[in-house]
């Protein structure tokens, strides 16, 4: 979603301001800009395409210059269009980029319009420009904190002025901004990947913060105005992994990234003890009576699935709930529940809102399941368990997912053992179960032949069905999401149960129906699900295991999967579902890694 980075300096700092949005662009934009100060005038370059293409129109115009602003845009107020698109300026004085949503952007556009201001972007954005403008007091500094005072929303904005030639001004209301220091010069950015190679000493800003960026110092202030001292960490932010490879998109990569990545989170767990999710874990993990999930996406369905393990394995009684749904919910707060947030980014803001909300209602215990250490999720939650998927560039979810489940699966392992529930023999058998994993995911990706000739009659398609079972049904969620992300196909999930409850009247000989069928305790159940499929001319895909039993025939297409996992099995099920959206999506000629209308990280709720 929406990127920001600024700088001021004593050297041109055009290549850190590009490089820094070209390291932002996986989370997803559909414009880009940047605007300088050079020669006592705000001089911009905007474009509705790559920042590829920026990087170029800014070299063909010498825009070069010591103090600037950046920003990939993903259109929420006003289309993806080159007016809209930030740096915003008013007057010719003010340059300004935001990311957030301001709820009272009409109101502050009026009293604006009545000023004798004109617009000319259908933004929120640039009512802020405006405000900055006409409350200038000669002091970008005192003028931002004033102007911030008045809107209500969430943002962070980085702003500079014509008239301050070596000053950049940001500030953070619910949407997060750091402070990258450097030697006689300093930098501002959404996230602290935009810095890597920059600078690794990093200030994450806190909610209200006001941050004054010169070339020798910086001073904030907190929502009070008062002056504070943020505390400096040093953040090695990934960067060489977001090189391609031999890839043909990042979420292939991913994709073949999970045996790695699944073996790198479990790495240093030799058993199940407390301390791997923080010091005061036991303590904690022996008081809560419940567990209460909040997630959007990917995550959600992590959380789904853990549901199911997190009963039946540990005994715990578990809800899980989509961020926005919870946020604004009149729900029944209980202090004794364990707050878990599933996030890839950490950033997810409705996630961070449920959190929140949870602890506004007196709920302390939170944990979070992140693959972003030094996330505004990790900093804001009591406990953690970092995911190593590493950096997730594709936008549709994928090894950030199975890392989650193996995470969840090892909390589910240790609430076990805290309530009693999980004799060592085994905790040792679910361990050598775990460390197989990455081996087993392995021997799945080698099904990808057999995948890519479903994926081509799949790309002929505009529906598709998903169908699991307990706790497959989850997974069969997860195909399902995957195929209309990527290739934008319809698709949708039902656990096979609820089929006669509605979908089966869409069944067909149209209809791909894609089913998830390891032989577990469901499995006669499933077939059962399947006839009624076959019965009405629709054409099963069916992903089972060699003792599910089920056998190709007219209709009926089989893939078989290697081994059969037990309790672990949907981490090794989704893996084909993935394949399966990814092959399709390439046939349709879609843009894999971008899909249109979505962003990797959603910063506004
Ligand atoms: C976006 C991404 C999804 C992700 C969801 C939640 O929609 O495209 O892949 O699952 O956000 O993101 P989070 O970072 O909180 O897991």
């Amino acid at each position: 979603m929406c990127g920001i980075v600024g700088a001021v300096a004593q050297r041109n700092i055009t290549p850190i301001l590009v490089e820094g949005l070209k390291r932002l662009e996986y989370r997803g934009y559909d414009s880009c800009g940047i605007a300088l100060h050079i020669e006592g005038k705000l001089e911009r370059s905007r474009s509705t395409s790559r920042v590829a293409e920026l990087e170029k129109q800014v070299a063909e115009a010498h825009l070069e210059g010591f103090t600037g602003i950046a920003h990939t845009r993903w259109a929420t107020h006003g289309a993806p269009a080159s007016h809209n698109a930030h740096p915003h300026f008013s007057r010719g004085r003010i340059a300004l980029v935001h990311n957030g949503i301001i709820e009272n952007h009409d109101e502050l556009r009026d009293e604006l319009r009545a000023a004798g201001y004109e617009f000319e972007s259908q933004t929120d954005t640039e009512v802020i420009a405006h405000l900055v403008d006409h409350l200038y007091t000669g002091d970008l500094f005192e003028t931002v904190q004033l102007a911030t005072r008045r809107l209500t929303g969430a943002f962070a904005i980085a702003v500079f002025c014509r008239d301050e030639p070596h000053r950049v001004v940001g500030a953070r209301r619910g949407s997060p901004l750091i402070v990258g220091l450097g030697d006689g010069e300093n930098f501002l950015a959404s996230d602290a990947l935009a810095l890597a190679g920059t600078t690794d000493q990093i200030i994450y800003l806190e909610e209200g913060d006001v941050v004054d960026l010169q070339m020798q110092r910086i001073w904030i202030v907190d929502a009070n105005g008062r002056q504070v001292a943020r505390e400096v960490k040093t953040v090695h932010a990934h960067t060489g992994a977001v090189e391609l490879g031999p890839y043909r998109h990042y979420m292939q990569k991913e994709i073949f990234e999970q045996p790695r990545a699944i073996a790198d989170t479990l790495e240093g767990v030799e058993s199940i003890t407390p301390d791997i999710f923080g010091d005061d874990a036991y303590k904690v993990f022996k008081k809560i009576d419940s567990v209460l999930i909040l997630a959007c996406g990917t995550s959600y369905y992590a959380g789904l699935t853990a549901k199911y393990w997190l009963e039946a394995v540990a005994g715990v009684r578990t809800d899980v709930e989509i961020a926005s749904e919870y946020r604004y919910r009149d729900s029944v707060p209980n202090p004794n529940a364990l707050v878990v947030t599933i996030s890839q980014s950490g950033e997810t803001a409705d996630t961070l809102a449920a959190l929140r909300h949870a602890q506004s209602q007196d709920m302390q215990h939170t944990l979070t399941i992140c693959n972003a250490a030094t996330s505004a999720m990790v900093r804001e939650c009591a406990l953690a368990y970092i995911t190593r998927a590493g950096v997730e560039v594709g936008v549709a979810s994928t090894k950030a997912f199975t890392t989650q489940l193996a995470a969840l699966f090892l909390l589910t392992l240790t609430l076990a053992q805290v309530k009693g529930r999980l004799p060592e023999e085994r905790e040792v058998a679910f361990l050598k179960e775990m460390r197989h994993l990455p081996a087993a995911i392995t021997a799945v990706l080698a099904l990808e032949p057999q995948i890519i000739a479903w994926a081509e009659a799949f790309a002929r398609k505009e529906n598709a069905l998903f169908l699991g079972r307990g706790i497959h049904y989850p997974i069969a969620l997860e195909g399902a999401l995957k195929l209309k992300e990527i290739s934008y196909i319809h698709a949708e999930a039902y656990p096979a149960g609820e089929l006669k409850h509605g979908p089966l009247a869409l069944v067909t000989e149209e209809m791909p129906v894609v089913t998830v069928a390891p032989a577990d305790s469901m499995i006669e159940k499933l077939k059962s699900n399947m006839q009624e499929v076959r019965a009405r001319g629709g054409e099963l895909y069916v992903f089972a295991d060699g003792d599910s039993r089920i056998t190709s025939s007219e209709g009926v297409h089989v893939i078989r999967m290697p081994e059969h996992y037990g309790l672990l099995s949907p981490i090794l099920h989704v893996v084909p579902l993935q394949l399966l959206a990814y092959h399709t999506a390439l046939a349709r000629g879609t843009d894999v890694d971008k899909p249109r209308n979505l962003a990797k990280s959603v910063t506004v709720e």
